[in-house]
Parts: C-alpha cells; structure tokens; sequence
C-alpha cells in the first residue's frame, strides 16, 4: 500500500476547499483510456435509487476523516465542481454554523456520481476504482487510498447502491486523448516558454515535463512516460476540469487561483489552449499540428 503523498495543500475552508493535488508515487496501472460501451442509457442517472445515495452514499463524500492531508481528507475537500476533479460535488451550503446539502443539490450531486458508476458491472466502476488500493484491484488517484480491499464497508455500500442501477445502462464513454498528437504538438509546450516565463521543464521536469535530450526530440520513451503523468492531469473529454488546462489559466479567465509556475493563458479563447482543449475533447490526433501548436524546438530529426 502506497500512502506516501506528494501533495501540498491549502484549504481555507472544507466548503471552499482550495486544494492543489500533486501526482502520487504510484507505477501501479496503465491510464486507462480505452473507449469503453458507447451503448449508455439515456437516463442519465442509469435508474439508481436515490433514496440509497441520499442515506448512505452522499454521507460517505462529507465524511470527516480526521484531517487535511491525503486519505485523512473528507472526498468533498478535493471534489467540488469548482475544484478541477471529476466526481463533482456541488459546494455545500453553509447556514447558522450547519454545513450540508439541500435537496437540490443533493439531486444534483447524484446526476453528476453518477457518471462514473457502472451498473452493467458495478466493480468497474470509477466510482469504486479510484478510492480503493491498487494491491486490490483499484486505480491510481490522486486523493489516496481509502479502502484497502473491497470488504471495506464503504466499498460495499458503494457497490451495492450502483447494483440497484439499470442491469443495461452502462459506463458513461471515455473520450480516448491521444498519445501521437501529444508527442508531436503538445509536449513542445514544456520548453517553449512565453515571454519571461520559465519553462515547465524548471519545475515539472520529474513529471510530464521530462526535458528531452540536447539538440534532440524526445524519444519515443520519453514521450510515453511525459503523456502517462500529464494523462492524470487531464479528465478526457473535459478541457475545464483538466489540471492541466486549469492550473496555467489566468484566474480572472476562470483559471486556478494559484500557480506557482504563473500563468500561460489569460483567456479561454487563447487559440493555443483552444487547440489543447479540442485535443482533449479526443477531436485532435495524429502528427498534423495545428498552427497554435508549432514548434521549432526542440529540434525534428
Ligand atoms: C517556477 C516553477 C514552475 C513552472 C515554471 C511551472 N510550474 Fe506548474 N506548478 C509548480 C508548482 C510548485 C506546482 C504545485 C503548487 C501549485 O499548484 O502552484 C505546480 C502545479 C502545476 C499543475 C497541477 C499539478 C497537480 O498535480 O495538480 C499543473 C497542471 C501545472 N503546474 C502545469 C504547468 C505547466 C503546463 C507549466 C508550463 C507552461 C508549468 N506548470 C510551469 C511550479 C511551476
Ligand atoms: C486529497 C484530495 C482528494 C481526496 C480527499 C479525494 N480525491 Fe478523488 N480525486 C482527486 C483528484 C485530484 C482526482 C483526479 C486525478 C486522479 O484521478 O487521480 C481524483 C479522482 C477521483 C475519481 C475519478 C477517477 C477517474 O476514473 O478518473 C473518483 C471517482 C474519485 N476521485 C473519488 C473519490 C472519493 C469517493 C473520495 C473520498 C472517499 C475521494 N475521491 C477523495 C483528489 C481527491
């Protein structure tokens, strides 16, 4: 099991979490990317019981779990729709010292889980996946690791609540990101400053920003591992809530409030992060690159 998180964080309030997650020491599984059933039910809550998740699965996500850093941290810390991770869960509202969701928003955050669950085969879904140790079959997430096995009473509320879904209603699609369009237009990125800017390479060079060799493109390897960690920085087929996207956006364009590394963009309409963001909506692949995204350096053998 793998506790150890990089992570710095500053919340200023459980309701306004502002939380900035760093990549966890974790080599356990490949980003999954696959583009799974396209069949999904039309009704977008896969015909899951509310009244289970009003009782017993909404308590899990505001649960205190004794603290502020990684898996000590209450889900909804890290996951609010503000916060730029999937599972996003309205802010709570907070009146005369109680904090809790209305029913609206309760209605709201049940929409929006349930898009990761999976009722055709409940135990693939992200839901359960994300929280659970990957020695158990769980994927790697940023949070930490809350349940050790799948006996854990959470997973098994979890489980059994995405059970009493539609049999036929399926995972929602994952929009797959490609990894060729990343080598060739997007990596270039992370050593092409903008004017009096440093490069990502200064600072993220232990993660997505491997910096290639002198006088040479990256190789296929280095290319392979930059797009795996970037892959947990993006939420495929959603440019705004990708960290990647978020982090380097000028806040008052809706941006990050915080980057250690300044920012990149001071507008959505930046036609270079237009250009990023369709590749993450899965429109842009292969080696063409768009104008926004050429790049003499580092050098094409
Ligand atoms: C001067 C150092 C520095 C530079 C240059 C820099 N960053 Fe950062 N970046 C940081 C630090 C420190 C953090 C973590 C704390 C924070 O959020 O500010 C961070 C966080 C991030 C995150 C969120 C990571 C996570 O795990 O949630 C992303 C995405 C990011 N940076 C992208 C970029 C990109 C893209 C560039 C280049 C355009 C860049 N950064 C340049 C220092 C830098
Ligand atoms: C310390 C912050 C933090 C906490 C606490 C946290 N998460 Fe996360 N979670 C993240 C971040 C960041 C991501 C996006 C990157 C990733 O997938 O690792 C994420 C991703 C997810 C995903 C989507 C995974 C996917 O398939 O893309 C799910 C589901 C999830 N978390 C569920 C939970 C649940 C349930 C809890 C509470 C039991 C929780 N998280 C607690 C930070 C957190």
């Amino acid at each position: 099991m793998n506790h150890s998180l990089r992570s710095s964080w500053l919340i200023t309030a459980v309701v306004t979490a502002l939380v900035s997650c760093s990549d966890q020491d974790s080599t356990s599984s490949e980003p999954s990317l696959q583009v799974s059933d396209a069949s999904a039910s039309s009704d977008t809550t896969k015909g899951l019981d509310y009244d289970f998740y009003k009782e017993s699965i909404e308590p899990i996500f505001i649960r205190y779990r004794g603290g502020f850093v990684g898996s000590d941290t209450a889900c909804v810390a890290c996951h609010t729709v503000q916060a730029n991770a999937p599972l996003g869960l309205v802010a709570l509202t907070e009146e005369n010292g109680d904090v809790y969701w209305t029913e609206e928003q309760s209605r709201q955050n049940f929409e929006n889980v349930a898009k990761l669950v999976n009722p055709s085969s409940p135990e693939t879904s992200r839901l359960l996946l994300a929280p659970l140790a990957p020695t158990a079959g769980g994927e790697r997430h940023s949070g930490g690791i809350f349940w050790d096995s799948t006996n854990h009473s959470e997973y098994r509320l979890v489980a059994e609540w995405i059970a009493s879904g539609d049999p036929s209603a399926s995972a929602d699609p994952l929009v797959e990101v490609d990894f060729e369009f990343f080598r060739s237009c997007v990596q270039p990125i992370f050593v092409n400053p903008i004017e009096n800017a440093m490069p990502c390479t200064e600072c993220h060079s232990g993660v997505f920003a491997i910096p290639p060799p002198a006088n040479a493109y990256w190789t296929e390897e280095q290319s392979r591992l930059a797009f795996e960690e970037l892959i947990y920085l993006i939420d495929p087929g959603q440019p705004d809530s990708s960290r990647f996207l978020h982090k380097p956006l000028h806040p008052n364009a809706g941006g990050d409030l915080m980057h250690n590394g300044g920012r990149r963009w001071y507008s959505k309409d930046d036609p270079e992060r237009q250009a990023l963001a369709s590749w993450i909506q899965g429109e842009s692949i292969g080696s063409e690159c768009p104008s926004a995204l050429q790049f003499d350096n580092p050098p094409r053998s």
